[in-house]
């Protein structure tokens, strides 16, 4: 360990290596519905790398439902997507459909008061805590400083250059997080957090499974990274401090400070969040929420620039301030490019889903990529066509990019705020265009599937 590491930070590290988590059951075949039957490696590698071409092809071959071997060996992950199987996937008791297990590799990073690895009561009033910072009217106070962040961005832009939008945006969305949700405007301080908040959000996935193992915290990118999370500590612990401190958090629109006016009511102390919860919060909602943000407004600016008709519809509502418009077309272009592939659960308990009784210790899944490309959900899935959202085409359970029921994404409302203010920025000064011979096919990044090509346009002043 490194001597002037924060002693929470080394807590954080000796308590959840995520590998010491265990297997609670191991699960036979025949426990599950059929799927694969090649070994788990090979299909947890198919599921993380190709699971763009992989799924579809076990949906074409199983039907509906089928179960994924996955390590260590012994788990299994059964996959749905029918409407109805996601809602009660989605509709499961918390206390039975868990959500927290799956994420436990992030733990080092995250923390465990992070929202997404707690389960149960702790996960309750987590989320009763937070929520308030991420309601309409908080939302609202949000809207104005994020459209400043976006002139500034797109006012760097070079006409006739070609660009990849998913740089920009990733740079664009990552200002918003420093800036909206910690709440950082001093420039030094910003100019201090961004690398470390860089480094922290590029960890690669060997890193996080190499934590598992005590021994290599000492080495190569293992101590780098852990290095890393030292200095990022210091600084957010550093700049929770500073913020306790201010007597004008009441004014302040930022994440942070709503979050340090929180009061627990069930608590007899009345107690708020410690500084620890909100370090572990606050680098959650960095890991989930900038580069996801990015990458829906990448293919959206993808999509756009593919299409002049669309593209001019976008641009009329940008002029006219018609921001349902502008929605939909972010929406339309999260179905037909999943950022997340899917949502999991883990089963605490026996539990039924689409009248399959499935045992404890099971993972079950709602694909989004399978949701997405119904083509019964969604008539001409494979068109890009805003006009569904509008028209009310899209039902219950079909349309899931942020997952569902008590465990729906905390930033949905946020990243559709944040993703239409930007693109009525955007469209309103520039013409969005395709380079020659752009295309775009989904990659796997980590968690996320981005636009393999980063989404190349070009844009000219209007
Ligand atoms: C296009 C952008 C985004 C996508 C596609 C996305 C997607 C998701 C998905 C699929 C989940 C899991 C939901 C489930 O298990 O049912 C989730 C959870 C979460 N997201 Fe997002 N997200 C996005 C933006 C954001 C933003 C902007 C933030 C915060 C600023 C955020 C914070 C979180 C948090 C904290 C959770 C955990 C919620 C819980 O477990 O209670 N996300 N997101």
């Amino acid at each position: 360990m490194t001597a002037d590491a924060d002693p929470r930070t080394e807590r954080r590290f000796e308590r959840m290596r995520p590998l010491s988590q265990g297997v609670a059951s191991r699960l036979a075949a025949d426990d599950v519905p059929a799927g694969p039957t090649y070994p788990g490696l090979v299909q947890s590698i198919a599921l993380m790398r190709f699971r763009h071409q992989w799924i579809p092809h076990l949906h074409r071959k199983y039907g509906d439902v089928f179960s994924i071997r996955i390590l260590p060996e012994g788990r299994w992950l059964v996959v749905f997507n029918r409407p109805e199987h996601v809602r009660e996937i989605f509709a499961g008791d918390p206390e039975v459909f868990h959500a927290g297990k799956g994420n436990a590799i992030l733990g080092p990073v995250m923390g465990e008061h992070s929202l997404l690895l707690v389960d149960g009561a702790q996960h309750k009033r987590a989320r009763k805590l937070l929520m308030p910072a991420f309601n309409g009217h908080a939302l609202r106070t949000y809207e104005s400083m994020i459209e400043g962040l976006a002139k500034t961005e797109i006012g760097s832009w070079q006409e006739g250059t070609p660009f990849r939008s998913l740089d920009r945006m990733n740079a664009l969305t990552l200002e918003v997080i420093l800036q909206v949700v910690f709440g950082v405007t001093d420039e030094r301080r910003l100019a201090e957090l961004r690398p470390l908040v860089n480094r922290t959000v590029n960890v690669s996935p060997a890193v996080f499974l190499g934590w598992g193992f005590p021994r290599l915290q000492g080495f190569g990118p293992w101590r780098r990274a852990f290095e890393n999370q030292v200095a990022l500590d210091r600084v957010i612990y550093a700049e929770i401090a500073e913020r306790r401190r201010e007597t004008d958090l009441e004014s302040r629109t930022d994440v942070l400070s709503r979050l340090l006016l929180v009061r627990d009511e069930d608590d007899p102390s009345g107690g708020g969040l410690t500084d620890e919860e909100l370090r572990d919060q606050l680098v959650t909602l960095l890991l989930a929420g900038h580069e996801t943000t990015a990458t829906a407004l990448a293919w959206t600016l993808h999509e756009l620039a593919k299409d002049p008709a669309e593209e001019r519809k976008a641009r009329d509502a940008a002029t006219s301030g018609d921001g349902d418009h502008l929605e939909a077309v972010l929406k339309e272009a999260m179905r037909l490019h999943p950022v997340i592939p899917m949502v999991v659960r883990h089963l605490m308990e026996p539990a039924t889903i689409g009248g399959i009784d499935l045992p404890a210790g099971a993972n079950v899944a709602a694909s989004i990529i399978l949701a997405h490309s119904s083509e019964t959900s969604h008539p001409d899935h494979d068109a890009f066509r805003p006009e569904r959202f509008l028209a009310g085409d899209v039902a219950a359970n079909t349309w899931i990019p942020f997952g569902g029921g008590v465990r729906r994404c905390i930033g949905a409302g946020f990243s559709l705020m944040e993703g239409v203010a930007v693109l009525r920025e955007v469209l309103s000064v520039y013409d969005v265009g395709l380079p020659a011979g752009a295309r775009e096919v989904p990659k796997v990044r980590n968690i996320t599937s981005v636009p393999k090509h980063g989404a190349r346009i070009v844009v000219t002043r209007r």
